[in-house]
């Protein structure tokens, strides 16, 4: 386990590598969803005993619907399945919330997402964001239409709007920004996660594990090449 010194505030997690999980096995890819959902649930529940604060994962992408659309009702199947079950997991004190476009979804799932986030909302261990029909750039476009409206309404002004209001209005505007963010699969791309949040972000890339096969071991290898890092934020 790693050292609980200088863990960071906020991780992202790319869950990657799902397809490549199943395909490996000669099973159908969502068969790695599912795979990658039972190592998601692991893996909160590993960072919450450690003293994680913040963590965001990332489930689906605002670019994901360009899949077939058995693979993408497959992913709304296990999340469906995950906001059920999210009960067993109320000794755990989670804070869950959801960031993304969630007016995309049936009306039974967006309320039972409501349900979740409220009556979690003043839960006192893990903040667990679940980043579904997520995009960077999609969220950044959400908080200049709140802003816009603001400066329409006649209630704010131009030369008021900061990198902090902008901050304020995305989906999770009272969260600091990522600290660290992990990737396994091989690829080295961010593919439009939390880019706001991570302008001073770390990043490790884990090239010998599909998530299916993430571990918590794994994460504290992310935690301790994180802690060798020396962060500047442009200072000396
Ligand atoms: C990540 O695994 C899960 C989602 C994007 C929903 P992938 O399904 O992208 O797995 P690979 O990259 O094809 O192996
Ligand atoms: C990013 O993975 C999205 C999620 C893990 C939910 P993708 O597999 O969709 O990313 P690209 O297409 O390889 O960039
Ligand atoms: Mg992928």
């Amino acid at each position: 386990m790693a050292e609980f010194e200088n863990l960071p505030l906020h991780i992202g997690i790319i869950m990657d590598g799902n397809g490549r999980w199943a395909k490996k096995r000669g099973l159908p890819r969502k068969m790695g969803h599912r795979a990658g959902a039972e190592a998601f649930k692991k893996i909160a529940t590993y960072a919450n005993k450690i003293g994680i604060r913040y963590m965001t994962m990332y489930v689906f992408s605002t670019e994901n619907w360009k899949r077939p659309k058995d693979e993408v009702d497959a992913i709304i199947g296990l999340l469906r399945n995950y906001l059920v079950e999210v009960d067993n997991y109320r000794d755990q004190n989670f804070r869950i919330r959801f960031l993304g476009d969630l007016s995309a979804f049936d009306a039974d799932i967006q309320q039972k997402m409501e349900e979740i986030r409220s009556e979690s909302a003043n839960n006192t261990g893990l903040t667990l964001n679940l980043a579904i029909n997520y995009g960077g750039r999609d969220e950044i476009v959400h908080a200049a239409r709140k802003l816009a409206e603001q400066v329409k309404a006649g209630v704010l002004q131009p030369e008021q709007i900061t990198e902090a209001s902008i901050t304020e209005n995305l989906y999770a505007g009272d969260e600091p920004d990522v600290d660290l963010i992990i990737r396994p699969s091989g690829e080295y791309r961010l593919s439009n996660f939390l880019i706001w949040q991570s302008a001073y972000a770390e990043y490790v890339f884990m090239d010998e594990i599909l998530w299916p096969d993430f571990k918590p071991t794994h994460l504290d290898q992310a935690l301790l090449a994180y802690q060798k890092r020396n962060r500047r934020f442009g200072g000396i």
